[in-house]
């Protein structure tokens, strides 16, 4: 009995030298420790043994078992720590790789222009001003002159919004910015109504028209109005402010030209244009005549300043506005406005 049970751990441990995968270490423990293996022959002719024999035996059979438990564990470790290394190996992660880039968001054009408006007129000293973008018809048409049923309205196709029982003054989205004219105008003559403080302001932000879209109407796009009021504020002025403007922001030669033309909030009015830069005013692709036009301007008509809470008497004033897409379409040479809105970022990624 002991003999077998020698030849049962050498051949036991012989094999599992010879083992070489997952599959081959489960059948090796089948063979070598299952319930039909030999040395649990051996434990099951126990009964058979002689007194004296069966401490001497047992005590031999309890260690061959131990032995190949041990050599068992240690096998499978090994091949734990081999797999492990292959692994390590073979999928290796190259810590040299550089990162993966994350999306870096950036500010829209328009924003960046806007910025860049806010800067060239705060070095005027004007300040910003903002103002809602639902309006109601009073504030976007009456107070600015334009009566009920004036003509002038069709200049600007308007988004109305239903709203029971308002009569004539139904809820708009503003179609220009020109309504915060009365809006600032009203709050900086409501601080001292006898002798009302002075006014130098822009106004940007989104307006909304119903326009039939193409490459030059969006039926959202931004303004920047400007509104200076003050004792003594000239035509003059206005010239200089925008002349001054058009240089800081397109260059020192820039030269500005104005048109006379129809406001019913100003008067006199005109339209101003700004000497192609592409050009040198020369003529081209994008202006045509060498001019490129900017915006609306004026002198506050009087019954404009009267409903802002300033006596046209003692105080005068001026107010332009224009696109700034438009400003922005021209600087980076943008042939579309409705990119602007699209929310497509080959094109936003481009500034
Ligand atoms: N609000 C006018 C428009 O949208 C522009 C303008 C502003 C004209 C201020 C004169 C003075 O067409």
């Amino acid at each position: 009995m002991l003999d077998k049970l020698n030849d049962v751990e050498s051949t036991g441990l012989d094999a599992l030298q010879a083992v070489q995968d997952e599959a081959a270490l489960e059948a090796w423990r089948v063979a070598h420790l299952g319930r039909s293996s030999g040395l649990m022959q051996i434990f099951s002719q126990f009964g058979e043994l002689s007194k004296e024999e069966k401490p001497v035996v047992g005590k031999r059979a309890n260690e061959v078992k131990k032995a190949l438990e041990v050599a068992f564990g240690a096998k499978a470790e090994q091949m734990r720590q081999a797999a492990l290394k292959r692994s390590l190996e073979q999928e290796q992660l190259d810590v040299t790789l550089p990162g993966r880039r994350l999306p870096l968001g950036r500010l829209h054009p328009d924003t960046q222009i806007q910025r860049e408006l806010f800067r060239v007129f705060g070095e005027m000293g004007f300040q910003v001003y903002r103002s809602r973008e639902v309006e109601s018809d009073e504030y976007n048409f009456q107070l600015l002159n334009f009566p009920v049923g004036h003509p002038a309205r069709d200049m600007q196709d308007t988004y109305f919004i239903e709203a029971e029982g308002r009569g004539d003054n139904p809820i708009v989205l503003r179609t220009h910015t020109s309504p915060g004219q009365i809006h600032a105008m009203r709050e900086y003559s409501a601080r001292d109504p006898q002798d009302p403080p002075s006014v130098r302001i822009i106004l940007p932000g989104m307006c909304y028209r119903y326009e039939q879209t193409d490459a030059r109407h969006e039926t959202q796009f931004d303004q920047l109005e400007g509104l200076a009021v003050g004792p003594g504020i000239t035509f003059s002025n206005l010239k200089g402010t925008l002349a001054d403007f058009a240089r800081r922001m397109f260059g020192q030669d820039t030269r500005t030209r104005f048109r006379a033309s129809f406001f019913p909030f100003t008067e006199p009015s005109a339209e101003f244009d700004i000497e192609c830069f592409l050009c040198g005013g020369k003529g081209c692709a994008v202006c045509g005549g060498g001019w490129l036009e900017i915006g609306g301007s004026g002198m506050v008509h009087p019954v404009v300043l009267k409903n802002g809470g300033y006596d046209p008497a003692r105080f005068t004033g001026f107010a332009f506005g224009f696109g700034i897409q438009r400003i922005a379409m021209l600087k980076y040479g943008i042939t579309d406005i409705r990119y602007f809105w699209e929310n497509d970022l080959q094109f936003l990624e481009q500034f």
